[in-house]
């Protein structure tokens, strides 16, 4: 990888309130391509991306994005530089149409040509824009999350457990728009199916226990012995 990553996370300690989550995290994603963060539950894995879109503060350490030092930055901030986050949960307005839940994905760059887009890459969700979304499918609700995120074109999307309550046969459909995606932008991927995470990304991260236990590229990861006893529950 690169020395010029475009996020760049050196030393961050972070929770919640008093209770801290992470130790000590370090982690590098650079402009282009996909890393996977996997670990347990509990691991942590959640509290890193939400620390690094904003919505935890730091309690110490760095979070370089883009050539600028972001930790003591509001998270609207960071999605104007370009930071995009797909949360695990609450990720769409279930009471609002599948179009008013993109038109709300308008931040950063509020035109059509990002509407075009988004429709073109799930096409599933140009037939439902006039859908309530909590009746969406579980694959759709996620293709409509990701949708939202994509649309404020941004340069970093961290996307939180995308395949979660996803029926398997979507799963690969799912998988293939974020390898499309991570050609064009830098991907942060949060997985519980290991196999698909490392088909995605080129280099992973292990968590454990707030800490990162165990990192290289996605090949060397799959086969090493200690991913198990790291993901061992
Ligand atoms: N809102 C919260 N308040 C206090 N502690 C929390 C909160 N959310 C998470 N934690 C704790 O922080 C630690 C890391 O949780 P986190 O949600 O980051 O794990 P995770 O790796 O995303 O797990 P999962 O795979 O289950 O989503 C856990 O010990 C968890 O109990
Ligand atoms: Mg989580």
């Amino acid at each position: 990888m690169s020395d010029a990553a475009l996020l760049q996370v050196d030393g961050l300690n972070a929770g919640y309130g008093r209770s801290q989550a992470l130790f000590g995290v370090s982690i590098k994603a650079p402009a282009r391509g996909a890393i996977a963060v996997l670990g347990r539950n509990g691991a942590g894995k959640s509290t890193l991306l939400k620390t690094v879109f904003g919505e935890l503060p730091t309690m110490s350490g760095t979070i370089r994005f883009d050539g600028t030092a972001v930790e003591g930055e509001p998270a609207e901030r960071r999605v104007r530089r370009g930071v995009g986050y797909v949360p695990q949960e609450h990720a769409i307005f279930a009471k609002l149409t599948v179009r008013e839940n993109l038109a709300l994905g308008c931040v950063r760059q509020p035109d059509r040509s990002g509407m075009d887009y988004v429709l073109d890459f799930f096409p599933k969700l140009a037939q439902r824009l006039a859908q309530t979304a909590g009746t969406l499918s579980g694959g759709e609700r996620k293709m409509l999350a990701i949708g939202r995120a994509v649309l404020g074109r941004p340069k970093l999307l961290m996307l939180d457990e995308p395949t979660e309550g996803v029926w398997v046969g979507v799963i690969e459909e799912i998988a293939d728009r974020l390898k499309q995606l991570s050609r064009e932008m830098a991907v942060i991927l949060v997985e519980q199916h290991i196999e698909l995470a490392l088909e995605v990304a080129q280099h992973a991260y292990v968590m454990d226990r707030g800490h990162i236990a165990l990192e290289g590229p996605a090949a060397s990861v799959r086969s090493d012995p200690r991913l198990m006893h790291h993901l061992a529950p």
